[in-house]
């Protein structure tokens, strides 16, 4: 029997309506598999904690996590909480002292799903790989005579490291090796960013000369944004720095057709520290406690865990069933349908016991 130890953090808003079904999915397939289980340990952190006790997590919630194999999150924000506490406060310090530098963010038009750029749906299959550790996220900088009313000046100190841009991209290579198309597009800005973006490039250009089968190519992020809207079938593997990925990673939510079914894996790929998984989607204060939060985005993260732990066809066999609830319109309001977040669940489990 596989035994995992998950920690789950629901967060706010939507994710305490779209976790538990992300686990009920992850429990089904255990079920179905027999020699996989996932003991689940919950934990109320994020905004309403912070409400109560002035911090996200507990002081020592970062050795609390280090005790799980993997973690799962919902989201997290709240109106009264300011966004760079929440964020500063619990899933950058999880990232950052787990080292999980990779952010995965796969990006496709799943079969039922209708794109925005409808002509080129069925080949849009493409997937971000985010520097999710350094760069433009830094906690340098500072105010320069703050409250003067001329004077007064914003510093925010962007840093590369060579470890952190090497690592990210020879991850990217390594992924886009694997795939069919060999396609590897870095995003820079080397044109108006004169000190990291081109450092970055020059990195970028070692690593490509030990890959000479992967086509790698170097695009302006401007530019590449407008590509993914005017030909996203071009793109395979697209690796970015912490902002421009982030800022991509919402466009390809996008041109899939909502945010809400986008996911994303936090990863420490070397398994020193435990892996996050959550959706790209917020806490979504404007639908929550309307029980018609799309749970799919949470369900496909639930299958990027699956993946990482080396369960494929189970993760296969979830968004398969995804697809089919999506062709059969069974969809909540984001994507156009009538149905609850409860009624997707529902659905969901009777078919994957079905299969
Ligand atoms: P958001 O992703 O929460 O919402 C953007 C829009 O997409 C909203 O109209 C929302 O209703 C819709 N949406 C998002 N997920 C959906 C789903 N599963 N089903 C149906 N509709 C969905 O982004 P927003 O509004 O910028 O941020 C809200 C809060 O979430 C803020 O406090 C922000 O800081 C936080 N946030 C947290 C993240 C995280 O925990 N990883 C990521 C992004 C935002
Ligand atoms: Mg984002």
């Amino acid at each position: 029997m596989k035994v995992y130890d998950i920690a789950v953090i629901p967060g706010d808003g939507i994710g305490k309506e779209t976790v538990p079904v992300g686990q009920k999915v992850m429990e089904t397939v255990a079920d179905i598999h027999g020699g996989l289980k996932f003991n689940w340990h919950s934990f109320d952190w994020g905004c309403e904690y912070y409400l109560k006790k002035g911090r996200m997590m507990p002081d020592d919630g970062i050795k609390t996590l280090s005790q799980f194999h993997h973690i799962f999150l919902g989201a997290v924000g709240n109106p009264q909480v300011p966004d760079h506490i929440s964020l500063w406060g619990l899933l950058i310090p999880i990232r950052r002292q787990f080292q999980q530098y990779i952010n995965l963010r796969p990006v496709q038009v799943l079969r039922g799903l209708t794109s925005p750029l409808k002509q080129v749906d069925a080949t849009i299959k493409f997937i971000i790989v985010r520097e999710n550790t350094e760069g433009e996220y830094s906690s340098v900088g500072g105010i320069v005579n703050r409250g003067l009313e001329s004077g007064e000046t914003a510093l925010q100190v962007s840093s590369f490291s060579r470890t952190g841009c090497e690592r990210v991209i020879r991850y990217a290579f390594e992924r886009a090796k694997q795939t069919e198309r060999k396609r590897l597009v870095a995003a820079t800005k080397s044109n108006g960013i004169i000190h990291t973006m081109p450092f970055w490039d020059r990195i970028f250009k070692e690593i490509a000369a030990e890959y000479p089968d992967v086509d790698a190519e170097l695009t302006h992020v401007d530019a590449l944004a407008a590509k993914m809207i005017l030909k996203p079938q071009a793109y395979d593997v697209i690796v970015a720095s912490n902002l421009f990925g982030d800022i991509l990673s919402d466009l390809g939510g996008a041109v899939m057709g909502s945010i809400g079914i986008a996911p994303s894996a936090n990863l420490n790929p070397e398994g020193r520290y435990p892996s996050m998984f959550e959706p790209v989607h917020g806490s979504a204060p404007d639908i929550s406690g309307k029980s018609i939060a799309n749970p799919l985005g949470q369900v496909w993260t639930a299958c990027l865990l699956l993946e990482h732990i080396g369960e494929y066809s189970l993760a296969r066999r979830v968004l398969d069933v995804v697809q089919d609830l999506l062709e059969e319109r069974i969809v909540t309001p984001d994507l156009g349908g009538r149905y609850k977040t409860k009624d997707v669940e529902h659905a969901l489990i009777t078919r994957l016991k079905n299969v």
